[in-house]
């Protein structure tokens, strides 16, 4: 078998077998199929998709192609979350503490910023000290002992996803439904949790734009995960609007202890609050409704701010940060962004805003950039919102004051303005699970 032909065919539409997969998954894995060979085949697959038996087989060889987690020895249901991907999208650092104070376990692993999207791994060190590895009993003793981890992927846990996630990342190769499914849910089966919460990103800032690509994408992964054993379910949720109003690492850890304390900003807190009720529904926790009254009463009591303390504390970090969040090392400059016109703000580009984090030094511009971990962006407008001329509507946070002037003219570029408010958004747009999609 040769990649050459694996990659003609499918730039020709054909339809892979399960030895034409493993071939790729495996050589890929093991170094003898280059990056440019690899990259070739995500781009045909990109191009000319996936049938879902194709994406089922990519998902189990994915999945197969380094150790899966027995999590048996943490007692209770293990319960996982995750994210396709947004702006501002910093709902583990909410959810995964509201879902372990209800008796929930999180035995999480989360992942580094991709394209114009943030990733866990890289807002928690951003706290100092706060480790994202941990060696396996290290990783049940914590999650037996306070409810929650949150870290990155062991060094062999689905070693296909971690080469293909970072070469996607710089090859223009992300937005594609089997990848995405596949990349995810190779994860979540070798990681070994009973249930799995999905949250879809829609919209100008996710990698999906259209409700029923979200949908598609949805449905694809919760098939694979109950077809797997796992209880799945997935919200679709807006990201037409970065999500709250802080984009850039140490910004977004600042705005989840703020959201944990009860005084984040509306939309982050309802998202969250939907994402952990049906978290909790998953795990057994009893009706939607009961799950809700669960999550916020864990937000109420501050008993989820002490958890993110506790798991914070636990991975090294200076649980001082958390209470209080002006602790958290700054960026040396900052640059105020002012509104040339009176109106409202109307429509974002939201993945131009991710672009404009990525430009301050947030994200990842290639696969081996150094992350500026205090960068990022503040909306002090968002869409939505009634400005006047020379209103600031955000403002710039970068250790490096060179990286303004680009990521200013993105931002500006991202927003428009108009004479009357926009139409509200749904914050949560669709909810499916293995009973079917539900439009809300
Ligand atoms: N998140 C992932 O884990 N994989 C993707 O492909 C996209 C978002």
């Amino acid at each position: 078998m040769r990649m050459y032909d694996i990659i003609a065919k499918k730039r020709d539409g054909g339809v892979l077998t399960q030895q034409e997969i493993a071939f790729f998954v495996q050589g890929f894995t093991a170094g003898a199929i280059p990056d440019y060979q690899a990259s070739a085949l995500l781009m045909a697959i990109y191009l000319r998709g996936m049938t879902a038996g194709e994406t089922a087989q990519l998902t189990a060889q994915m999945a197969h192609s380094g150790d899966t987690v027995d999590l048996s020895g943490i007692d209770g249901v293990k319960a996982d979350k995750h994210s396709t991907g947004g702006v501002g999208d910093k709902t583990t650092l909410i959810v995964a503490p509201i879902a372990a104070a209800c008796g929930v376990r999180m035995a999480k692993m989360s992942g580094r910023g991709l394209g114009h999207t943030g990733g866990t791994l890289d807002k928690l060190e951003s706290i100092p000290g706060c480790g994202v590895t941990l060696t396996r009993e290290a990783f049940f003793r914590q999650v037996n002992e306070i409810g929650l981890a949150v870290i990155g992927q062991t060094g062999n846990l689905a070693p296909a996803d971690k080469k293909m996630y970072a070469l996607r990342d710089v090859t223009a190769t992300v937005s594609c439904v089997p990848l995405i499914a596949s990349s995810i849910m190779s994860k979540k089966l070798a990681s070994g949790a009973d249930c799995i919460l999905l949250d879809v990103k829609t919209g100008s800032g996710a990698f999906m734009k259209t409700l029923d690509d979200s949908i598609a994408l949805a449905q694809a992964m919760v098939e694979i995960g109950e077809h797997n054993g796992r209880r799945t379910a997935a919200l679709i949720t807006d990201m037409d609007t970065p999500l709250g109003r802080s984009i850039g690492n140490s910004l977004e850890v600042a705005e989840a202890v703020e959201t944990l304390r009860g005084a984040g900003p509306a939309d982050l807190t309802q998202v969250c609050l939907a994402l952990s009720t049906n978290l909790l529904w998953l795990a057994g926790k009893g009706t939607l409704e009961a799950c809700r009254a669960m999550a916020e009463q864990a937000l109420q009591s501050g008993a989820a701010l002490q958890k993110l303390r506790q798991m914070v504390a636990a991975q090294g970090g200076d649980a001082a940060m958390i209470d209080d969040p002006a602790r958290l090392p700054g960026a040396a400059y900052t640059c105020d962004v002012c509104s040339e016109r009176d109106g409202w703000i109307g429509a974002a580009d939201t993945e131009a805003i991710g672009i404009a984090a990525v430009l301050l030094g947030a994200g990842r511009e290639t696969k081996e950039s150094v992350l500026d971990l205090s960068a990022g962006i503040r909306l002090v407008k968002k869409p939505g919102d009634r400005v006047q001329k020379g209103d600031v509507l955000a403002t710039l946070y970068a250790n490096d004051a060179a990286r303004f002037a680009a990521a200013r003219e993105k931002l500006c570029a991202a927003l428009t303005f108009g004479d009357a408010p926009p139409a509200p958004q749904k914050l949560v747009l669709a909810r499916v699970d293995r009973d079917g999609v539900t439009r809300l």
